[in-house]
């Protein structure tokens, strides 16, 4: 009877070792195929990450689609929540001046210093859908985007890190093109500073606050963007690169002349995507969302 007993127990116990090979056989495959341990992990917590938080807010504002026009208290609300996301909270670890190489946590080791300039920026993506956009620049040092605008958007960028020198023009309304020397269009500086995570959250409109910009870092550093509604082409928002003029280059002749301020105000042509935008995407190590 015993002997039965521990046979039958042998067998049980066989059993659920066979389960547990099983379950660790499809875990590690998970792991194999790019599931991320950390997704399993967060899966099990209970208390939302300060993502699901941003994410939630940004569905609850943004969703079933983007305002155009948001209130100051929708505003108030995503900057004051995007104001407390550190490094941390999405997966990154701050890169100090001394060790740059502008991956975040993907750093690589053994780069030689001239590898290290080659590197690129890293894109992360947290979310998109047409409503709205979250993602993650990591930026080298002297890495640059080049001018660029978000036609019919609004974007909300906090520094996790590190140092950024921003750039930004609005279009000068009622449009002012200048023909005779190229097609340029007049716009005026709105922002040409250098961003840290004290700044707190910056935000660009349609038509104000900067909706042409360019980024420049002066350490590593990484930046938190949302932006709503998301770039698509078919809708007519296309990403379009610009170079920046003097207002005395194009000034000449010009119908609406300025006579203050001249150094606030550039004319911007349209380029092709700058060749040397040294750009890719790495894959967002932070915690995963729940839909
Ligand atoms: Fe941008």
């Amino acid at each position: 009877m015993e002997g039965k007993v521990d046979t039958k127990m042998l067998s049980k116990f066989e059993k659920a070792i066979d389960k547990a090979r099983l379950i660790l056989h499809n875990h590690t495959s998970l792991l194999r195929v790019g599931c991320r341990p950390r997704q399993l992990h967060m899966a099990k917590k209970t208390t939302p990450s300060k993502v699901q938080a941003l994410y939630e807010l940004c569905k609850k504002t943004f969703m079933p689609s983007a305002t155009p026009h948001l209130s100051s208290q929708a505003v108030h609300s995503i900057c004051s929540l995007l104001d407390t996301v550190s490094p941390s909270d999405v997966g990154l670890k701050e890169e100090s001046p001394d060790d740059d190489r502008g991956l975040g946590i993907f750093g690589l080791n053994g780069l030689n210093r001239v590898a290290r300039w080659a590197q690129p920026i890293t894109y992360l993506d947290i979310y998109e859908c047409d409503g709205f956009t979250m993602c993650i620049f990591c930026f080298p040092t002297s890495s640059v985007i080049p001018l660029h605008d978000h036609p019919g958007m609004t974007v909300f960028s906090r520094v996790l890190y590190g140092s950024l020198h921003v750039k930004a023009y609005d279009w000068i309304e009622p449009a002012c093109f200048q023909e005779a020397k190229g097609p340029v269009r007049l716009a005026k500086l709105a922002v040409d500073e250098v961003l840290t995570p004290a700044s707190g959250t910056s935000v660009l409109y349609p038509k104000s606050g900067g909706n042409l910009h360019s980024f420049t870092a002066v350490t590593p550093c990484a930046v938190l963007d949302i932006l709503s509604p998301s770039y698509r082409e078919d809708a007519g928002r296309k990403c379009t690169y610009y170079i920046d003029y003097p207002y005395s280059t194009f000034a000449a002749g010009n119908k609406a002349e300025i006579t203050d301020e001249k150094e606030e105000h550039a004319w911007l042509a349209e380029v092709d995507t700058p060749d040397d935008l040294y750009m890719r995407s790495g894959i967002y190590a932070g915690p995963a969302l729940q839909p």
